[in-house]
């Protein structure tokens, strides 16, 4: 079974007589491991109820675009950013055509201008319909566009005729929606991530701490492994689970992080470091609970080492990805990183946005490398990982090729 574990999909469905498919197709992207909104244009009410939908999803279905519940509750544009990616299936010719012209007149078409997620339609329609050339046009359109066309069929159709228009089954769209996320950009790369806070221990039941879930790093894990790479998390504390098929190193304390770092580096080509690491940790710790005493406490803390800076040190350092939490002056702070711990590329968040870096479910960065920046907007955090794994494979790649012959990465030799 195709994975879709973790991803977050909005199915449209609009008005055709294959929407009676798309409550099985539901199930089949759940059964996958995907969360399901479903967004219905008026047009599908009349086929299939929302009820329907409801229940198979497990959420309430959204169809007005003004709809003062769902405003209060999950807006459009709320569900624009909360989506992994949109599917409308069945995708009518008329929806095609909304698309194709930008209109924003119900929901499902509102949605579709204000995601930055990738877009994939299912059509379904009678074929005569499907070869006019009005579709042909919006078609062409769409796909040059970047949106994924899925299918159609051939076969009977609904109308008693034959040819070209029928949905694609439920189980094909799954395979399909499975393989947008698969980019193959770190094939064959060993990749090393640094995830969620570090714990510094000042007594057995306290510690200095930070805001970091986690949710950053893991995201960039699955990111990773669907561009095809073997994955090593080495993550502090943290309330997540372990994202199929990659190494986890669960460690506390930045000297926990930093041993179980330099003991993994050795055949690693890539090192991205999203962990918030604690840059002073108390001098001593106590064994015994500190008992409340004066109305002061003066605690000594001391230097961490600098883990980053020290893997982009070695002799034949990966390549290497640092972030940098900042709440000011972030360009300026973020590239000062980048050459004092002689970075390859560097991902400055401005922690002080409300709804982005810490803990929050959304992300935006701006990455810097030797030369060169870009900007990633505001979007979910896997979005934004696989938008930065995807900036690490391309920089990675043209690193490798500028190298001379006898500088050969370990990659090179697998
Ligand atoms: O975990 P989330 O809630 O999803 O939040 C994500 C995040 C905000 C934590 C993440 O996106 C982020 O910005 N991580 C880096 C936070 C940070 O510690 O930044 P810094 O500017 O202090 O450190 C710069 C770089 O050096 C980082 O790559 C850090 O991992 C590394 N570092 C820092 C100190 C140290 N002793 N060792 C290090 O390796």
């Amino acid at each position: 079974m195709s994975s879709l574990t973790n991803k977050r999909i909005i199915l449209g469905v609009t008005g055709g007589i294959a929407a009676y498919k798309s409550a099985d197709l539901v199930r089949r992207l759940r059964e996958a491991g995907a969360e399901v909104r479903v967004v219905m244009t008026r047009a599908a009410c009349e086929f299939v109820g929302a009820l329907t939908f409801q229940a198979l999803s497990g959420h309430k279905v959204h169809i007005d675009l003004l709809d003062a519940d769902s405003e209060a509750a999950m807006s459009h544009i709320e569900l624009a950013r909360w989506a992994d990616a949109v599917l409308i299936a069945p995708a009518t010719a008329n929806t095609l055509a909304k698309i194709a012209q930008g209109l924003a007149n119900d929901l499902l078409a509102t949605l579709c201008l204000a995601t930055r997620a990738p877009l994939c339609v299912a059509p379904a329609m009678n074929h005569v319909m499907w070869m006019d050339a009005n579709t042909r046009a919006n078609i062409l359109l769409l796909r040059q566009r970047g949106v994924r066309i899925f299918g159609p069929a051939s076969g009977a159709q609904a109308c008693g005729e034959t040819g070209e228009g029928r949905m694609l089954e439920p189980l094909q769209l799954v395979e399909q929606m499975a393989q947008i996320f698969q980019s193959g950009a770190l094939q064959g790369c060993n990749v090393l991530i640094t995830a969620g806070p570090t714990l510094e221990a000042i007594d057995p039941v306290r510690f200095i701490g930070n805001r970091s879930s986690g949710k950053m790093g893991f995201a960039l894990a699955t990111a990773a492994i669907e561009a095809g790479a073997q994955v090593t998390l080495v993550s502090g504390p943290v309330a997540l689970a372990t994202p199929d098929r990659i190494t986890r190193i669960d460690v506390e304390s930045a000297a926990d992080m930093q041993q179980a770092v330099m003991q993994q580096i050795p055949d690693k080509d890539i090192f991205i470091a999203c962990a918030a690491v604690a840059d002073y940790r108390p001098a001593q710790v106590q064994t015994q609970k500190i008992k409340k005493s004066g109305s002061a406490l003066k605690i000594e803390l001391v230097k961490n080492p600098d883990i980053l800076a020290g893997v982009a040190a070695l002799d034949s350092p990966p390549f290497c990805v640092g972030f940098a939490a900042e709440t000011e002056h972030l360009a300026q702070h973020a590239q000062q990183k980048l050459v004092a711990k002689k970075l390859q590329m560097i991902a400055a968040n401005d922690v002080t946005k409300q709804d982005s870096g810490f803990n929050s479910e959304y992300n935006a960065l701006h990455v810097f490398w030797p030369g060169g920046d870009m900007q990633l907007e505001t979007a979910s955090k896997s979005q934004i990982a696989r938008q930065l794994v995807l900036l690490i494979a391309q920089h990675y790649k043209e690193r490798r090729t500028q190298k001379k012959p006898h500088e050969k990465n370990p990659a090179e030799n697998s």
